[in-house]
């Protein structure tokens, strides 16, 4: 008999976005400085490759005043702060059943430290939600999506520092009081294990804080700081808005090793433990026994404090976001092997994938493993909350964007969700990353393009930011209609 898998009943189809790559208006309604608004463009000849920041103070103080000089796409994004209805009405029109955005932190609290909150970033939040349950479309939303108050980083070091859990704990509790009514599905942080990678982007450490010689140690002081601060907002989350569901998001990696070589294979397994070391704690409670020999043999002394262990115990998890792009390649050190493309984790090339123009290796089979993995690992609820294809659009005489490349990645991609929906795996959603095109997290730039709605706007800010529908439009808009039957 062949087996059907079928998408459930009220699966979550839509998009993803986050505030400091789509909203722009960075200076606009009271809001304060972020760390994403002194992150400048990448020059045309460096664009396929990645430029992540790890700022000095007076670097940062250097950007703010030179600033005139410099693009910063972040500070622009697509202007959905002005946009939003037209945006959300084209949503609307896609078939949306949710829409996942993130709240700007500065615009909340312009320097993170205030006690009250700004009215005028609250009102804002108030008029998309609102935007959005016109439309029948459930919000998805992140409390800091690679960014936060510019302030928090220059005088704190970011999470590095313990006093910003207690400013992110106020921070969530106000939105959730605030928003309580209008959003039921929570993430905190955007890809929290990419601080590994780029400690600035997404917890607002720069280097001044860091003792010499002890960067890995100051990477997983503050990812204890942001853990804290993750179980903090769970346990506000689940007082104040008992209906809702809360999460932690990863970067979703799955890594092969490179031979059947015994140690390649234990390479790919320690590689895993990237992503697992989050999502163990997270939703197991504690943290996992293999960290004990990485912290020793690394010299890493973690602060924690009493009441940390309890509080990591008692308040995990509800669901799994996580975002998929790609697959890695694992060897032991002395297999050498050419390195691959990717926005923050570095891999090597797999010779059985093809790679986006940006060198991502694709690989739909490799989400339908992950999925297995999260699921048999934790059985808890999962959710995607990013996939998509980073692709060179062209604009055609009449308008039109022909874009298949977009079409077959999501496709091939979505046939594995179903199958790992066929292998037991409780899937809540698919949220395809930038359903409107909007600025590159890792390049700043507009030329590398992801969405089924064409934005006018050139990587300098030109452009009519007039929307149009590209083919993919059509497409997902019969997946979606279909609950993911119609592929074609
Ligand atoms: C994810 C981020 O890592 O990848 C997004 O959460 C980002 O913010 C997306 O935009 C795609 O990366 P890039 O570098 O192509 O924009």
């Amino acid at each position: 008999m062949t087996f059907q898998a079928k998408f459930p009943q009220g699966f979550l189809w839509g998009g993803a976005t986050s505030a400091n790559q789509v909203e722009g208006a960075y200076n606009l309604g009271g809001k304060g400085l972020s760390t994403a608004d002194v992150v400048e463009f990448v020059e045309p000849e460096d664009r396929t490759s990645m430029k992540i920041p790890f700022p000095s103070i007076d670097e940062i103080n250097n950007i703010l005043k030179t600033d005139e000089n410099r693009v910063f796409p972040k500070r622009f994004g697509i202007d959905f702060y002005h946009n939003y209805k037209e945006d959300i009405a084209l949503l609307k029109e896609l078939g949306f059943k949710t829409f996942r955005i993130s709240i700007g932190w500065a615009r909340i609290f312009p320097n993170g430290t205030e006690t009250e909150p700004n009215e005028e970033g609250l009102a804002f939040y108030d008029r998309v939600f609102d935007e959005m349950k016109k439309h029948g479309i459930e919000p998805l939303v992140t409390l800091s999506h690679y960014e936060i108050p510019l302030h928090l980083s220059k005088e704190y070091g970011g999470f590095y520092s313990r006093e910003v859990v207690d400013y992110f704990a106020h921070y969530a509790k106000t939105v959730f009081h605030r928003y309580k009514d209008k959003v039921k599905y929570w993430i905190t942080f955007n890809e929290i294990n990419s601080l590994l990678m780029a400690p600035y982007i997404g917890t607002g450490l720069v280097q001044d804080f860091v003792p010499e010689g002890k960067l890995l140690e100051a990477k997983y002081q503050t990812a204890h700081h942001q853990l804290v601060a993750n179980a903090k907002a769970i346990k506000a989350c689940h007082e104040i808005i008992p209906d809702a569901q809360i999460g932690c998001m990863v970067i979703g990696m799955i890594n092969y090793p490179m031979s059947p070589h015994p140690e390649d294979a234990f390479a790919a397994h320690q590689d895993m433990h990237k992503t697992f070391f989050f999502t163990d704690v997270f939703t197991r409670g504690a943290y996992p026994s293999y960290m004990k020999r990485f912290f020793a043999e690394n010299n890493i002394h973690v602060n924690m404090e009493i009441g940390d262990e309890k509080l990591l115990r008692d308040n995990t998890v509800d669901y799994i976001p996580f975002s998929y792009y790609m697959s890695g390649v694992s060897a032991r050190p002395e297999q050498g092997g050419e390195k691959a493309g990717g926005n923050l984790l570095s891999n090597l090339k797999n010779p059985y994938l093809e790679a986006s123009d940006w060198g991502w290796q694709i690989d739909p089979v490799g989400l339908r493993t992950l999925l297995n993995m999260f699921h048999e690992r934790y059985e808890k609820p999962l959710f995607i909350v990013e996939n998509g294809l980073g692709a060179f659009d062209k604009v055609e005489e009449d308008g039109s964007v022909h874009d298949p490349y977009r079409m077959d990645y999501l496709r091939s991609h979505i046939e594995q969700m179903k199958e790992a929906i066929g292998d037991g795996v409780d899937l809540w959603g698919y949220t395809t990353w930038g359903p409107i095109d909007l600025v590159s997290f890792s390049t700043s730039e507009m030329s590398k393009r992801y969405g089924f709605i064409y934005v006018d706007q050139d990587d300098y800010g030109n452009g009519s930011l007039k929307r149009s529908k590209k083919d993919s439009f059509y497409w997902y808009q019969k997946v979606i209609a279909s609950n993911g039957e119609d592929l074609a």
